[in-house]
Order: C-alpha cells, then structure tokens, then sequence
C-alpha cells in the first residue's frame, strides 16, 4: 500500500529499509505537544483569514484536542509507516473527524511545520536550562560568601602559584555561568521568530496571516524569507554552541572536584548521596558524578559538530538531512540538563577540609610574589630586581627544606642587606590574600562583596523555567 498522506502518484509502498532509514517518529515524537500548538494556531489564522470555515476549523481544535489528550494518556498508537510525527498526528486527525481533517495543512508544509515545532522544543529547553544554571550560580555563590575567606592554593600550570579563598575560586563559576546565560539568552533572541506560513519553501498563494500565528506562538516576528525559514538551524547550532561552552565550564569544575577529593589533594569531601563506592576496594569513595559530567561534555560539544557537518554541504532549502538535526539535540540538551543538576547537588553539599587547603596554600613559596611587592613598596627596587632577589631566597629556603616565612632575618639580609623585620608581615598566606584588594582580586573583602552582589542579582531574577 502506498503511503495515505503522499501516495498518490505511488504505486507500490516503500522497502522496508527504506521505511527504516526514513522515518523519525521514533525520535520526534517528542516534538508533539509542539506540533499541536502550532496546529492549533494555525487552524485559528487559517478561520479567521476566511480560508477554511469556521465549523471546520472548531472540528479540527476539538480533534487536536483529543489527539493531545491520547498522547498524554499514552494511548496514541504512534506508527512508523506515517514517518514522522507531523503525519502521525494528522492522520489520527482524521480517523477522529474524517476527511475535513485534510483541510488543516492548507497553506502549510511539513518544511515550515517542522522548522516551528523544533524552534518551539528548543526555545522551551533553553527556558528550562536558564533557570537551572541560575540555581546553580546560586548555590555557587552562597557557598562562596560561606567560603569568603577560607584561604587555599591558586594554581597556574596545576602548580601552587599565590594563595586565593575557596570562595573567589567559585565565584570564577558564576562568572562563567552568568556568560552561559547571555550567550543563551542572545541566542533566544535570534531565534524568536517564526518561519510557519513559509510553508514549502516560496511562500503560499492563500491570503494567510503571519503576524497572527507568530503572535499566537510566542514568536517576535515572522521570518522574513521563505526559503531562509525552512533551511536555517542557526536556532540549534547557536544554542548547542552555547550549551557546548556551558559543558566545558561543568566539565572544569567537574575536574577540579575530582583532583580536590583525591587523598592527595583532600581539599573536599561529596556528600555520600554524590558518591559511590568501589565493589572490590572498600575504602574507596569515588566521585562518579563529576566524572559522567566531564564526559558528557563529550556528548554535547559532538551534538554541536555533528550539526555542523549535517548542515555544511546542503544547498537551499529543506533537504532530509536535516532530519538528523533533532537526536544530537535533544542528546545534549537533556544531557546538559541532568550535568547542571548533579552539579548543584555536589556544590550545596561539598563539604570543604579548611585546614587541609590553608596548609597547602602556604606549601611550595605561594607568598614568593607577596615578598617580591614587599621589596618593591618598602625598598623602592624596581620590580625585576625583586624578582631576582626573590629568587635567591626561594633557593635559599629550598635548599634548606623550609617555608619562606621560617628564614631567619641574618639569612634574608645576606641575600639583601636592607630586608627589615617587617618583611615577615607579609609571608603568611591570610596576609596575602587580605592585600590583593584590587577589583577582582581574592582579597575576602572584595569576595564577600561579590558573593553579596551575585545573591542579591540572582533573588531578583523570577525563574524563567524549571
Ligand atoms: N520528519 C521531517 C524532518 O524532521 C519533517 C519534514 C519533512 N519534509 C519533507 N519535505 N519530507 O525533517
């Protein structure tokens, strides 16, 4: 039998593997709820522009109504012969009001249809993520104004560099989230217009009214160019490459919790419900959920490169390629989603060693650079000469196993006759973060501040989504 949607020119159905490779129901049946609303819309457009009756159109809203209600019940028999979900729902339309269910893809075309259902899913998805990343900059910055002060080692090249506080560290977080937040945010906008009434690809000859349907959806606008509306995914592409960025900053922090839990660095402990254990090693406390976060990022960023490919050779303007646009997305962005949450989870519970990260901010001569500034205030040296001199005394101490703070003052000034007593106010690592006062610095005046400012920002802000 040949399809009942488009097999009129048909004489026989397609092969079985042809059926397979072509159709997406199994994946876009997620797209339904979507798919109704822009019906919906468009069938009210579709009466009041005059172009189907208003019997028909009431008919073809009570039919969706229905159709709505059997996918939310789980009823809908969803068949892989109709291909996609376009043609499921339609065709079940009809079962329920007969052949004037037809009457609904007038002045419309499965290219447009699409293009609006998936704008619609990912607009949604990208409401949802906002409100998640802002709890999660949230339980971030209370931990950082807990933490303000909290000293542990700043690292550069994962070498002990100058002390910083546990809570400037987190706040880094927010920052890179708040970022995340623009960047989708900036996307939202771009992709807030709608291509239905685009419909094949040139536009229709019906007198359809596309202010009304993009109104009705949420949408700013209609896109402006038909072919632009049913062959651009710039609306994915951009927001799988901002939540590919959000994945890397997840997949940071993830890192960073896996080096801190080790007995080596022993700087945190996860809460038991963000751990698991090992079947064989029964000391073992493993952190599995930042590890699965740092490799899902792997997931996301390859959703955003396998996009690109998908789109890169493809002339204007719809072509079934395109299909393959929706699993890698739905993938990451559900997969985004559960990162965020199980990191929120691990941050308000983690519980900090504040001795553990003192004393290791004070090992390997954290407070050389303190010294150095010390030399330039008090000494007037130019500060490549107390580069220098800072160096010796590093050796100095090195050589002789102890921290910078233990050389004695003879010690010091056999190095540099002018170094005064008052140098040893400046070695402790407190000491150092206290002076870095500049904006952005660690100083925990300035942290406190910051973590004050960024809870006051994100209480303000109504949650968008989830
Ligand atoms: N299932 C299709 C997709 O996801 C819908 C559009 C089909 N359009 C077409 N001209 N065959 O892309």
């Amino acid at each position: 039998m040949s399809n009942k949607m488009w097999g009129g020119r048909f004489a026989s159905g397609p092969d079985a593997i042809m059926e397979e490779i072509n159709a997406s129901i199994g994946f876009d049946y997620r797209l339904a709820a979507q798919d109704i609303r822009g019906s919906r819309a468009h069938v009210a457009m579709l009466a009041d522009a005059g172009i189907v009756s208003r019997e028909h159109a009431d008919a073809i809203t009570r039919g969706l109504a229905q159709v709505e209600g059997e996918i939310e019940a789980g009823t809908f028999g969803f068949s892989r012969a109709l291909e996609d979900i376009h043609m499921n729902i339609e065709s079940r339309l009809a079962e329920i009001i007969g052949p004037d269910a037809g009457r609904l893809h007038t002045a419309r075309s499965r290219n447009d249809q699409v293009a609006v259902d998936f704008r619609l899913w990912v607009r949604d998805a990208v409401d949802d993520l906002d409100g998640q990343m802002r709890g999660l900059q949230q339980a971030l910055a209370e931990r950082a104004l807990d933490h303000a002060g909290a000293v542990m080692p700043g690292f550069t090249h994962l070498q002990s560099a100058q002390p910083v506080t546990f809570g400037h560290h987190l706040l880094a977080y927010v920052e890179m989230l708040g970022r995340d937040r623009s960047r989708l945010a900036d996307a939202r906008k771009r992709l807030n217009e709608c291509p239905l009434g685009a419909a094949a690809l040139a536009g229709t000859s019906f007198p359809i009214n596309r202010e009304q349907t993009a109104r009705a959806l949420g949408f700013d606008r209609p896109t402006a160019n038909s072919l632009d509306s049913v062959s651009d995914r710039d609306f994915v592409l951009e927001v799988l490459a901002s939540a590919a960025i959000c994945a890397v900053h997840l997949s940071r922090l993830a890192d960073e919790i896996v080096l801190w839990v080790t007995p080596q660095f022993g700087f945190v402990q996860l809460s038991d419900k963000f751990t698991t254990g090992s079947s064989i090693m029964p000391q073992k406390r493993n952190p599995d959920a930042a590890e699965l976060v740092r490799g899902k990022a792997g997931r996301v960023i390859g959703a955003l490169n396998g996009l690109l490919i998908v789109m890169k050779g493809l002339p204007l303007t719809y072509s079934k390629d395109m299909q393959e646009d929706k699993e890698g997305a739905f993938d990451a962005l559900q997969s985004l989603s559960l990162c965020i949450a199980a990191m929120t989870g691990m941050i308000r519970d983690l519980q900090p060693d504040l001795k553990r990260m003192k004393a290791a901010a004070g090992a390997g001569f954290a407070t050389a650079t303190d010294l150095a500034d010390w030399l330039v205030r008090e000494l007037k040296m130019p500060f490549r000469q107390a580069h220098h001199v800072t160096g010796s005394l590093v050796k100095l101490a090195s050589d002789g196993k102890v921290g910078l703070e233990k050389l004695t003052l003879a010690q010091m000034q056999s190095v540099e006759p002018q170094i005064t007593e008052a140098v040893f106010g400046v070695l402790g690592v407190e000491k150092s973060v206290r002076s870095r006062t500049s904006y952005g610095g660690t100083a925990p005046a300035n942290v406190r501040a910051q973590a004050k400012r960024w809870i006051a920002k994100l209480g303000k802000e109504a949650p968008k989504g989830g």
